[in-house]
């Protein structure tokens, strides 16, 4: 479907339910995490459907190895920054390591925290079985919850490398059976990370709800990306599923560059610029 012809759905404030509206139109859903309001704002004025606040916050914000470090408390902080920058996209809080592991009482009390105390819309888990029963709690109780399968780099010291997942047939079909699971469950969408095409094909045919790939190929009904690594503020990550669309670390540098050099020459404040 033509998206700019659609324009109730593109002023529309998006819900987990316009999600599931969309993958029945067929229109593509757009998303990219965000930390803080800045860039919130930018996101959502640009008109991302969804925007989520990715436990990959460790990595890019806090610098660490993994997402591991990442806390309850550091996630309620950013995310309460995203909702204030944004209007229109759907707010999804990325549930940190350990906060949802423990029992699904704590997953259910630690999500409602969550949306509670920043204002989302909703959380995102990762994991197959092992998390139905925390989303079936927090799905009766009225928590909307995202999936997220395939590569999950909360597992990183479990399998010990970040390459693709879901490349034997024995493990697709797992990742497959984890989706059915999760969609009983109540989730509203999947992310897709880091599986073959194929199967992303696979996964977005057998279930209802939307699924979000991040390299899991074109068949996705939605797509996300790390908004670092498609604006090229970060350099040392691409993998092949990065597409960049800005190379912002070198516009940056070459700002940076030019106003030293101004303030070491005494170009830099003028007297138009000055009081
Ligand atoms: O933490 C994150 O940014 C994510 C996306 C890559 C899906 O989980």
């Amino acid at each position: 479907m033509d998206y700019a012809a659609s324009s109730d759905i593109a002023h529309r404030k998006i819900t987990t339910l316009r999600l599931k509206e969309m993958k029945k139109a067929g229109i593509k859903i757009t998303c990219l995490t965000a930390y803080d309001a800045l860039i919130s704002r930018i996101l959502d004025e640009s008109g991302i459907d969804v925007i989520l606040v990715g436990d990959s916050l460790g990595n890019v914000f806090q610098g660490n190895d993994t997402t591991l470090p990442v806390t309850l408390e550091e996630t309620i902080y950013h995310t309460k920054a995203v909702v204030r920058g944004s209007s229109r996209a759907l707010v999804i809080a990325d549930m940190p390591f350990m906060s949802f592991q423990v029992s699904p009482e704590e997953a259910f009390r630690n999500a409602g925290r969550v949306m509670k105390e920043t204002g989302c819309s909703a959380v995102k888990l990762e994991g197959g079985k092992l998390v139905v029963d925390a989303i079936a709690r927090m799905t009766e109780a009225g928590i909307p919850a995202m999936g997220h399968l395939g590569l999950t780099p909360q597992s990183i010291n479990k399998f010990g490398t970040y390459k693709a997942r879901g490349t034997n047939e024995e493990e697709a079909d797992q990742i497959l059976e984890d989706a059915r699971l999760l969609e009983q469950a109540g989730v509203f969408a999947i992310v897709l990370e880091k599986i073959p095409a194929e199967l992303g094909k696979r996964i977005t045919e057998s279930i209802e709800i939307p699924t979000i790939g991040i390299g899991a190929g074109p068949h996705c009904d939605g797509q996300i990306l790390v908004y670092s690594d498609m604006l090229g503020l970060t350099i040392d990550f691409s993998p092949r599923f990065v597409r960049r669309y800005a190379r912002l670390y070198d516009d940056i540098k070459d700002a940076v560059t030019r106003f030293s050099d101004d303030v070491r020459n005494s170009k830099f404040p003028t007297e138009q610029e000055s009081y």
